[in-house]
């Protein structure tokens, strides 16, 4: 199974990946990484496990459709089996989820369909949730509101600061996407 995985930050999703097909933990090929800007610490560490990376940078567009479509081109000719979203904050449009029919996986730091959008760490912790989590997802037009394949809750803590209680999410986000993959893969054979 061959996947491309979509970045925006830091990449820490994406490096739980990268370990885990290294160390045949996981069946997959990452073909390639790609980025919605210049500069991303996903890429570089795409590119320090000598994995194919691009870039199509948003900015650089006139419009979104000319993003997506320039996307959508840089996705495919690496003929995935599944484009992966490991921090990926762009919505993409019908014509890349077209390209990538049911195959294109989202994770978020809730647990859908509560708190969608940018911020559901902060949103969970303004709102006094005493559980969240994660979820992945199949991804659609809409803001995090495909299908869910998976999901794993995580306590809130008295006292949790957003960036304690996305460090525990992601623990959990990395073990569930990785296990959404494995399954996938063992489907596809
Ligand atoms: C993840 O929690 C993802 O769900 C959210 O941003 C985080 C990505 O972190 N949208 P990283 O770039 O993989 O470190």
């Amino acid at each position: 199974m061959r996947i491309v995985v979509l970045v925006s930050g830091t990449g820490s999703n994406l490096q739980a990946v990268i370990d885990a097909v290294s160390s045949g933990a996981l069946d997959v090929e990452i073909a390639a990484v790609g980025a919605d800007r210049p500069g991303t610490y996903g890429v570089q560490r795409a590119a320090d496990a000598g994995i194919s990376t691009f870039v199509v940078d948003f900015r650089a567009y006139a419009d979104r459709a000319e993003w997506n479509a320039a996307l959508t081109a840089a996705t495919v000719s690496y003929t995935p089996d599944y484009v992966v979203s490991s921090g990926f904050m762009r919505i993409v449009g019908q014509a890349f989820l077209d390209a990538v029919p049911d195959r294109y996986l989202n994770t978020h730091p809730a647990l859908l369909p509560s708190f969608p959008g940018a911020h559901g760490v902060r949103d969970a912790l303004a709102y006094g949730v005493r559980i969240t989590g994660c979820t992945v997802m199949i991804a659609d037009a809409g803001v995090d509101t495909g299908p869910i394949l998976a999901q794993a809750a995580v306590p809130v803590l008295p006292d949790d600061t957003e960036e304690a209680l996305h460090e525990r999410i992601k623990v959990e986000e990395r073990r569930l996407l990785i296990e959404t993959l494995r399954q996938l893969a063992v489907k596809d054979r």
